[in-house]
This record gives C-alpha cells, sequence and structure tokens, in this order.
C-alpha cells in the first residue's frame, strides 16, 4: 500500500482537529486546549502535505518553516497583552500574502478555466488582505497615524482602483501575460491600502477580523485552485468564523459594516454636548473605606485596565475584598478593550476564576444592588449617552454601571473612550474619580484596604 493512500484521511482528520479548535477557542477554559488542537491540526496538514508524491524543495520548505516559526515563537513569547491587536494583524497579512502568492503561482503556471478563475480570486483576496493587514498594525502599533486618512474623492477613486484590479484579474484568467500578471498584484495591494488609511485605529480590530476572514477566504480559493482539500475545508472555516466574530463585534459596538469600513469613524472629534454637574475626585483612602464596607462590589474593566496592565493587582484587590467578606463580580463587555475578550484574556492571566466573570446580559440585573461599581479604565462602555437617540453611541448595549449606590471610575484624568464623547456617568452624584494610571491606583486601594 502507497503511503499516499493516507494523505486525504489525515487531511480530513486535520479538518475535525481545526473544527474543534474552534469549538474549545470559544470559551475561556477550553481555549488553551484548542489551541492544542489547532497546533496538531495545523503540523498534521504540513506533514502530509510534504508526503505528496512529486514534492520537491524540501531544503526550501525547511528554512521557510524555521525561520517563520523561530520568529513566531519569539514573538508570542515577547508581545504584550496590549500588542495582541496588532500581532494578530501581522499574523493575518502573512496569511493573506501566503494566499496571495499561490494565487500568483497558479496563474504564472499556466492555470487555465475555472482553476485560473479561483487562482485570481484567492489572489486578489489574499493581496488586498497583506496590505490592509499591514496598514492595521502599524496603525495599532503606534508607527502610522491612527487617525483615518480622508481626502476628497477617496470612496469614488477606491471603487475605480477595485473595477481596474478586477479587469486586470479577468485578463489574467483569459488573455495571461507577466506583465498584466503584475499590473493584477499591485491594484490589489494598492486597492488593500488605501481602503484601509481611512480607517481609524480603533476600528481596527473589526477590520482585522474582516481580513482574517477574507484571508481564509483566499485559502479557501487556492484550495479549489489546486485541489487541496485541507485548504479548501480549513479556509473556508476562517472566513466563516472570521464573518461571524465581524459580525459580532459591530453588533456590540452597533455600527453596520459599512459605517466602520467607510464612515472615517474618529477623523472629526465628537462633541458630548452639555453635561450637568462636575467631575468629583476621591482619595484612594476613603475610595478603600467604601469599598472595604460594601456587601458587594463589581468591577467593570475596560480598555484602561490593558493599557495600564493593572490584572495582577485586581486580582490581588479582589483577593483583599475577598478576605474582608466583600462579594466582587466582574461584567464584562463583549467589545470592552480593544479585541473580542480582550478582558477575559487579562484577566485569567491574572487568574480571576471564570466564575467571577459575568457577561453584559447577566451582569447589568445586578448593579442596582451593588453597593460600588468600580469602574478601572472603562468609558463607552459605561456611558449611559448610549440610551440617548443623537448620541454616537446610541443603540449601544452598555453595562448599567450608573444603577450601583456608588461608583468608582479609575482613569487618569479627562481623557475620552474611543468614541470620543464626555461621558455623562462621570458627572454624576454617586459617582467619584480616583485620578491616575489603574495599576497604580488599585495599588493604593489594597494598600489602604489594609487599615480598614
Ligand atoms: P475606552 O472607551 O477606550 O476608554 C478607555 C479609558 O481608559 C479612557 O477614557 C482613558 O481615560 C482610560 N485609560 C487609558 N489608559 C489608562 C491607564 N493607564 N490607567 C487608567 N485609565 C486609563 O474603553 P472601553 O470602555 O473598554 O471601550 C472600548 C471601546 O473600544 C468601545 O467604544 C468599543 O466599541 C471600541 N472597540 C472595541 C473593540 C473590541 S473588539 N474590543 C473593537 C473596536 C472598537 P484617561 O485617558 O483619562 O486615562
Amino acid at each position: 500500500m502507497s503511503a499516499s493512500v493516507l494523505i486525504e484521511p489525515i487531511y480530513l482528520l486535520a479538518c475535525v482537529s481545526f473544527i474543534l479548535a474552534l469549538k474549545r477557542m470559544s470559551r475561556p477554559q477550553t481555549a488553551a486546549s484548542g489551541m492544542v488542537f489547532a497546533g496538531f491540526a495545523m503540523a498534521a496538514a504540513i506533514a502530509v502535505t510534504c508526503a505528496i508524491p512529486g514534492m520537491e524543495n524540501f531544503a526550501l520548505m525547511g528554512v521557510a518553516i524555521l525561520l517563520g516559526g523561530g520568529a513566531a515563537y519569539y514573538a508570542a513569547k515577547k508581545v504584550a497583552m496590549t500588542g495582541m491587536p496588532q500581532m494578530v494583524a501581522i499574523y493575518n497579512g502573512m496569511g493573506g500574502g501566503a494566499a496571495g502568492a499561490i494565487g500568483a503561482l497558479e496563474l504564472l503556471r499556466g492555470a487555465s478555466g475555472v482553476s485560473a478563475a479561483f487562482s485570481a480570486l484567492g489572489g486578489i483576496i489574499g493581496a488586498v488582505s497583506i496590505t490592509g493587514s499591514v496598514i492595521a498594525f502599524l496603525k495599532l502599533q503606534g508607527w502610522m497615524r491612527e487617525r483615518p486618512i480622508v481626502y476628497p474623492l477617496q470612496k469614488a477613486s477606491n471603487l475605480a482602483l477595485l473595477g481596474a484590479a478586477i479587469i486586470a484579474g479577468a485578463l489574467c484568467v483569459f488573455r495571461p501575460s507577466r506583465e498584466i500578471l503584475a499590473a493584477f498584484f499591485i491594484l490589489s495591494a494598492a486597492f488593500g491600502f488605501l481602503m484601509t488609511i481611512p480607517i481609524g485605529g480603533a476600528d481596527m480590530p473589526v477590520v482585522i477580523s474582516l481580513y482574517n476572514a477574507l484571508t481564509g477566504v483566499a485559502v479557501a480559493m487556492d484550495g479549489f485552485a489546486i485541489g487541496n482539500f485541507a485548504m479548501m475545508v480549513a479556509g473556508t472555516l476562517v472566513g466563516a468564523a472570521g464573518s461571524l466574530l465581524t459580525l459580532l463585534m459591530a453588533k456590540a459596538m452597533n455600527r453596520s459594516i459599512p459605517s466602520i469600513l467607510f464612515g472615517a469613524f474618529g477623523a472629526v472629534e465628537q462633541e458630548g454636548g452639555d453635561i450637568a454637574g462636575s467631575l468629583k475626585p476621591i482619595e484612594a483612602s476613603d475610595a478603600a473605606l467604601m469599598l472595604g464596607y460594601a456587601a458587594k462590589v463589581i468591577v467593570v474593566p475596560g480598555y484602561g485596565l490593558a493599557v495600564a496592565q493593572a490584572q495582577q493587582k485586581v486580582k490581588e484587590l479582589m483577593d483583599s475584598l475577598e478576605s474582608k467578606g466583600v462579594a466582587v463580580k466582574f461584567g464584562i463587555h463583549p467589545v470592552a478593550g480593544r479585541m473580542p475578550g480582550h478582558m477575559d484574556v487579562l484577566l485569567a492571566e491574572a487568574k480571576v476564576p471564570y466564575d467571577r466573570l459575568f457577561d453584559r446580559d447577566e451582569i447589568n440585573a445586578e448593579f442596582s444592588s451593588a453597593d460600588v461599581a468600580l469602574v478601572i479604565g472603562a468609558n463607552d462602555v459605561v456611558n449611559p449617552s448610549a440610551h440617548r437617540t443623537g448620541s454616537p453611541l446610541y443603540g449601544m448595549p452598555i453595562l448599567d454601571a450608573e444603577q450601583a449606590k456608588n461608583v468608582i471610575v479609575l482613569k487618569r484624568g479627562k481623557g475620552k473612550g474611543f468614541a470620543g464623547i464626555e461621558n455623562e456617568l462621570f458627572y454624576k452624584d454617586n459617582t467619584r474619580m480616583l485620578y491616575g494610571d489603574a495599576q497604580e491606583s488599585v495599588s493604593k486601594l489594597i494598600q489602604a484596604l489594609k487599615d480598614v
């Protein structure tokens, strides 16, 4: 029996592992094992691909895998949680680039008919994904202006560019030549670049998820072009999962995909309107008194907690409060932070037990019975203006922290949230502001609690 009969069954096994991996990654408790499933599936798919009859250039492939794997290992160990979105963006770009390269190679090798059409589709989507993802990376890394870059006739010129790329792609299928192929990839890559620069930095996680879905689709197209079963299935899975995630994120922010892609959100600073009341500061010692004598505290973490890397201190604070008999719960908004599951991952890293984490639907009914809502570096996700028509946040489902008997907000100063508007919660009678970096403020609270 030739070893090649094992190729399809092993690909099938890898596909099943990919599906199980995705399933397990949807819950924090099983996410780590999901990564193991995904790693196994990838290793099996690579190994079995090397066994395909006629495969050559093993040394070159080995060097590429060592270089890529080594860089990924180093980055995964080194990158801080706040750097995760841009790391995902760049990995995503690599996937798009690889898919684009496969499409280009197939067209260069003279693919024809349906195979050429799939290669061209894989090529255009892959090329758009790589340049788009690189822009997302640069914006999130702070190496490029985060605010949307807008100019006159931007949408029309982008549309014309896309049209030209599609025509070049069609020519590659029907009247191929090296020059047309080069033009096709240059136009596609330019479109990815130009359609991403008008998107603001804070919308990038949604864009990354969208490009992730597109990369999956590109891989699936290439899979159809070269008749590779694993690429068809894995690409379709990534495409479907990425699309769902994109839609979920957009829904949780109450934004439509077109408004994210073409709305240039953040190009102009939003006005918050007049807000009654004033910001009332509080000292850590007084805040610690309120917390220490509370029966129930709901912690609302947000992007500032990630910036301050305050998760370990927050866990210490939780332990300290619980040792005094205070019930502590965490209210997690689905888009708190800058990437899906951002808060879950940070708190899991600090070993906050999962049974203390509650999603929006579970926790909202509990704020009215909480003595203190402790808002740590969160802003938009607790902004009550989301209930008011006319607000840029209107319709965004929020955490109703304002209903707690007291609200303590930890932030550095008067910085606005991602939406760029004032937060009326901060001005309410029952709200007190504990100013400073979240990690330092939480440390002060832990210290002060010792005397309570
Ligand atoms: P934001 O609205 O971004 O507010 C974060 C707040 O943290 C700021 O007001 C800032 O105020 C404070 N802060 C920053 N660094 C801090 C530090 N070192 N210590 C203490 N405070 C600090 O955060 P959020 O409430 O988590 O909302 C997330 C927003 O991002 C939502 O509008 C959401 O739609 C958007 N978004 C989320 C995602 C995903 S998937 N999570 C994707 C795209 C967009 P100071 O400057 O005064 O400190």
